[in-house]
């Protein structure tokens, strides 16, 4: 099977959808979409016009469905009555206003968008790393899902090979960083990835080592936090014990990358799977 097309993407895709009431059926179109957003990230040095109009098409085409969606939320008893998407729409108190409508497609926009490409690259990204190296893959062989082992080794994934690569943060006071000076308003590219192998804070940076116990910067940092964190580790040790059960093999050494430089993620992972009923 392929990890990314056959477990990653519909997984991830499908718990998303779930929480803001998106129907299985329009899951497909709406995943297009958040990939394509996703990708239309990158510094805009790195994108050429036509990835640029891609995005912008693709960020039009994701507010209009979830436009839609909202609007059948309205209605008692709907299939997304209950749902974040909903919830978003309703006044918090009897006495208060409902945010602008807008504002609820715009944070549900960037649910989509932010908890899909992201997740799907920590699960391929992790099972992949695991099986370039089987010294660490053994360690997890028995693993279940809520196992401090396998929380370790989420952590550690998560540090090797950061789904987000990088953010973008403006100075707002003149400040020095790695004895630089970097004037007020300056626009920074702050590096997940180099920050997570710093030699300065890791022992042997660039080797996986599922039993490490440090942190990492691959879900930012401050006020700004993935609010998605646990809800991705979550799926992570569910997908990768899964996985792990059925003595994953690689049927493909090479693999290619999702052509971005704002996130890490598999196009394809395939693998040899064996039944864990037959073991
Ligand atoms: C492995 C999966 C994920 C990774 C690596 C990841 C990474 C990140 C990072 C690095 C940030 C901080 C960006 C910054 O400070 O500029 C962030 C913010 C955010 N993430 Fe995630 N994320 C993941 C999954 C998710 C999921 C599943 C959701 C939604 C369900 C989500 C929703 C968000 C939101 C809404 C923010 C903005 C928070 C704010 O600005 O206050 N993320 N994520």
């Amino acid at each position: 099977m392929d990890v990314v097309t056959d477990i990653a993407q519909p997984l991830a895709m499908g718990v998303i959808s779930h929480l803001l009431g998106i129907p299985t059926e329009e899951q497909e179109r709406f995943r297009q979409s958040a990939g394509v957003v996703i990708n239309g990230m990158d510094p805009n040095s790195l994108v050429d016009d036509q990835q640029r109009r891609h995005a912008a098409q693709a960020r039009i085409t994701l507010v209009q469905l979830l436009r839609l969606h909202l609007r059948q939320a309205d209605g008692n008893g709907s299939a997304v009555a209950s749902t974040v998407l909903a919830r978003l729409a309703e006044p918090v108190s009897p006495d208060t206003d409902p945010i602008p409508v807008t504002e609820a497609i715009a944070t549900a926009a960037q649910l989509l968008a932010a908890g899909y490409e992201t997740t799907v690259g920590l699960i391929s990204n992790g099972l992949y790393a695991l099986l370039t190296h089987p010294s660490q893959l053994n360690r997890l062989a028995a693993a279940g899902p809520e196992d401090q082992a396998m929380h370790r080794a989420v952590e550690e994934i998560l540090r090797y090979e950061p789904p987000v690569q990088m953010t973008v943060r403006i100075a707002l006071a003149p400040t020095t960083v790695g004895g630089r000076p970097v004037p007020e308003g300056t626009v920074t590219v702050l590096a997940f990835g180099a920050a997570n192998r710093d030699p300065d804070v890791y022992d042997r940076p660039h080797d996986l080592d599922v039993t490490r116990d440090t942190p990492h910067l691959s879900f930012g940092l401050g006020s700004h936090f993935c609010l998605g964190a646990p809800l991705a580790r979550l799926e992570a040790r569910l997908a990768l014990a899964a996985l792990l059960r059925c003595r994953p093999s690689l049927v493909d050494e090479s693999v290619t990358y999702v052509q971005s430089a704002f996130t890490r993620s598999l196009q394809h992972l395939r693998v040899r799977l064996t039944d864990p009923s037959s073991q």
